[in-house]
């Protein structure tokens, strides 16, 4: 039986997603994105350029290769079409190979001023979300509210429109006043639909499952990561959808049973961006020279992200819920300099030592207790094996094997394409 594999992030997101999935696409006919929105920003580097993709799958660069927006995904139309005009500016030919399932949900305009007034009227207790709307056009996708992309078709999607908008326009009024420029916001809403409609639409679950029969072979793409899961993240601290591996079944229609290898990555050490728990947190200068060496600013918002250590219960703890089979590490060589590394092997709290996370982060005083490493004082630009690796590196490495119970088989050196050691 022909399998789907899947890339996902094993801790709060931007683990490297983007790159990963750009490297591996050439051994796959498709590229699926699961679920998520614009709040994604996947980076990729090759040829001198960046490029960074919010909604376009990762594997839009690689020529032939056909590209799925799936039924999970919560896309803006105007996001989308600022997007295409810049793969169109880096002359990628992508109007036959990008896809977009008719069941995937729409962001309105007045989903964005929605999320926009909830984290207001939060207040300091507020998500830190990117307020792409992501929050309200799920909840009005389960709420049974939702507009779908394949709704642009029907002649009745005016009405559908309008009437969507009045009960959001009732609702904003129970929260504080926020600026939004309504009208000239529909305006650009409506004019990109234009370029919606100039993709091809599938019904995306019969067009996997087509493409599975015909030996095609098909690689998933997740957004966000496993602590940010709807269910299993830290709540309320998360997103809005299913990140986890039981999310590409309903984000993309498929059988669990369809499910192949599922590489999990994380980085070396822990970032965070927006508000919520992170026990290994190093808000210190320990956590500066993390963000520094590793340029940890936001791909979609630009924020400077919480950096720490890596965290092992949180990632057995997605690894469990993920049915890991291989571990990716990225940017490993942002560690090159420290003279110490380190990484949490426990949690201690309620005068105990734990391995497994509590019910909610957000309530128990969580002291991670690190175990430390030698750091190893040299670039990786040179390695191109395992083998090659600096002895202190390939301990690290190891010792984190032991206690995940994964294999690493890829290392990540750098943010470029070619910089990846596949074991
Ligand atoms: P994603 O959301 O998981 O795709 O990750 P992002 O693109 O938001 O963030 C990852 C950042 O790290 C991007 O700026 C990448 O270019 C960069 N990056 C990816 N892998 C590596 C690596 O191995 N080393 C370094 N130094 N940077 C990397
Ligand atoms: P990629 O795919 C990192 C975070 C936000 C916020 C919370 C909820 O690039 O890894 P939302 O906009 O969904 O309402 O925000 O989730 N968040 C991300 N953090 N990487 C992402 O995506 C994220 N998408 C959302 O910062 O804390
Ligand atoms: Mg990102």
């Amino acid at each position: 039986m022909h399998k789907i594999d899947v890339i996902l992030g094993l801790q709060w997101g931007d683990e490297g997603k983007g790159k990963i999935v750009d490297y591996l696409a050439n051994g796959y006919d498709i590229v699926a994105r699961f679920q998520g929105g614009p709040n994604a920003g996947h980076t990729l580097k090759f040829g001198g350029n960046k490029y960074v993709l919010h909604t376009v799958p990762s594997g839009i660069f690689r020529e032939n290769l056909i590209n799925l927006i799936g039924n999970g995904v919560v896309l803006d139309p105007v996001v989308f079409q600022r997007e295409l005009r810049s793969l169109e500016q880096s002359d990628v030919q992508f109007h036959s190979r990008l896809l977009i399932s008719r069941k995937a949900h729409l962001i309105l305009p007045t989903h964005r001023w929605l999320d926009a007034a909830s984290e207001a009227h939060k207040g300091k207790l507020k998500i830190g979300s990117t307020l792409k709307g992501i929050g309200p056009t799920y909840m009005d996708k389960t709420g049974r509210n939702g507009l779908r992309v394949g709704d642009v078709e029907l002649s009745v999607f005016r009405e559908q429109y309008e009437s969507l908008k009045t009960k959001h326009m009732e609702l904003l009024k129970i929260y504080p006043a926020v600026p939004f420029d309504l009208q000239a916001e529909e305006k650009a809403w409506f004019e990109s639909l234009d370029t919606l409609r100039s993709l091809p639409f599938v019904d995306g679950e019969y067009y996997i499952n087509d493409a599975l029969a015909a030996g095609k072979k098909i690689l998933a793409e997740g957004a966000q990561g496993s602590m940010l899961d709807i269910d299993f993240g830290t709540y309320p601290f998360v997103t809005s959808s299913n990140t986890v591996t039981a999310g590409v079944c309903t984000g993309l229609g498929i059988a669990p049973q369809r499910v192949g290898r599922v590489i999990g990555i994380t980085k070396a050490y822990c970032t965070r961006v927006g508000g919520g728990p992170f026990p290994t947190e190093q808000d210190n200068e320990t956590g500066d020279q993390l963000r520094r060496e590793g340029q940890e600013f936001g791909s979609t918002t630009g924020r400077p992200r919480r950096c720490g250590w890596i965290d092992l219960p949180q990632l057995r703890y997605t690894i469990m819920l993920n049915g890991v089979t291989d571990i990716c590490m990225t940017k490993i060589d942002v560690l090159n300099f420290f003279t110490e590394i380190k990484a949490a092997t426990h949690y201690r709290f309620g005068g105990r030592e734990h391995l497994n996370l509590p019910f909610d982060l957000c309530h128990v005083d969580i002291e991670p207790v690190f175990k430390s490493y030698r750091g190893w004082n040299a670039s990786l630009d040179s390695a191109t094996t395992f083998e090659s690796l600096p002895d202190e590196t390939r301990t690290y490495l190891h010792d984190l094997e032991k206690y995940l119970g994964v294999p690493v088989k890829m290392i990540s050196t750098g943010p470029e394409r070619e910089k990846l050691i596949v074991c």
